[in-house]
């Protein structure tokens, strides 16, 4: 497999030694509703490195997926930028790609392998490329024996699994993924978590992870971003690069000090995944 060399994400560290892949400075996010401004992120900074993954965790409400929405593009800034590979992200781009929660985000009516062309094919690749890395992803997201079957007949994992291999085919400089395992039983999610910390490692790819889940923020991460309540600034950016045992005292005082730092408002905990 060649997804290490052929990764966009692997190329364009252009930006420069030791300037950052993905910059976000005094972020501040909201929406106007009936002619009112709510804010969301009150003032967001930090940074990611290429290849790095950086998990956002935060209480309920606290603005993570509006976070993840501006980074995409989706939404603009009150106030504050960001940059990826040092160009303001104004508009949405494959140099971004997403993975939401829900599992209806593929193509119903496409089979899998089309669910993982089609994008391609609307960013201007040639069918026979679109088709040998739609391939390529199958393989690395295990999905080969389910390439002819439509999403229907996938289970809630399988097409996290297609929508996963569906971003990286189109080779983002960046992977954004909103809890794409948090519909999904804690078996599945684990094994899911395992695959991916896999692939990221045999792609090289960067990783913008929102999740609820301290224990998956410990394990899945290199750096976890620790977000306040709305209107949301960082807490701590806490290192977890070398944590990936979950049965080791170290893991375990990391989820602790996580905690910790989650429980600035005692009415937020019950809306936290303490697993
Ligand atoms: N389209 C919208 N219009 C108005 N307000 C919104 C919109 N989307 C989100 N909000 C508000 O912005 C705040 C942050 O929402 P957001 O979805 O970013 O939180 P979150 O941290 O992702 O929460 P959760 O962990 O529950 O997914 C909330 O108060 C929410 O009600
Ligand atoms: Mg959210």
């Amino acid at each position: 497999m060649t997804t290490n060399t052929s990764h966009a994400g692997s190329t364009q560290s252009a930006s420069g030694a030791g300037t950052p892949l993905l910059s976000v400075q005094h972020a501040k996010i909201g929406y106007v509703v009936n002619r009112e401004t709510h804010v969301a992120v009150g003032d967001v900074s930090f940074e990611v490195r290429q290849g790095e993954k950086i998990m956002l965790l935060g209480p309920s409400g606290c603005g993570k997926s509006t976070l993840l929405k501006a980074v995409a593009g989706f939404l603009g800034l009150f106030d504050g930028q960001i940059r990826l590979a040092g160009r303001e992200t104004l508009k949405p781009g494959p140099d971004r790609a997403v993975v939401f929660q829900e599992f209806d985000q593929l193509f119903p009516w496409k089979t899998v392998r089309d669910n993982i062309v089609h994008p391609q094919r609307v960013i201007g690749r040639a069918r026979s490329e679109a088709e040998r890395r739609s391939d390529e992803y199958l393989e690395l997201m295990k999905l080969t024996q389910a390439a002819d079957r439509y999403p229907h007949q996938l289970s809630g994992g399988m097409k996290q699994r297609v929508a996963i291999a569906r971003a990286l085919a189109l080779d983002p400089m960046i992977l954004l993924m909103d809890e794409p395992f948090g519909a999904l039983d804690a078996q599945t999610r684990s094994r899911l978590q395992r695959e991916l910390i896999d692939v990221a490692a045999r792609t090289n790819v960067t990783l913008l992870f929102v999740t609820h889940s301290i224990q998956e923020a410990v394990y899945v991460g290199d750096r976890v971003v620790v977000l306040g309540n709305a209107p949301s600034t960082v807490q701590e950016v806490v290192d977890v690069s070398a944590l990936d045992d979950p049965s080791t005292l170290e893991f375990t005082s990391t989820q602790e000090h996580l905690r910790s730092l989650l429980a600035i408002d005692d009415d937020e905990l019950g809306n936290l995944a303490f697993e």
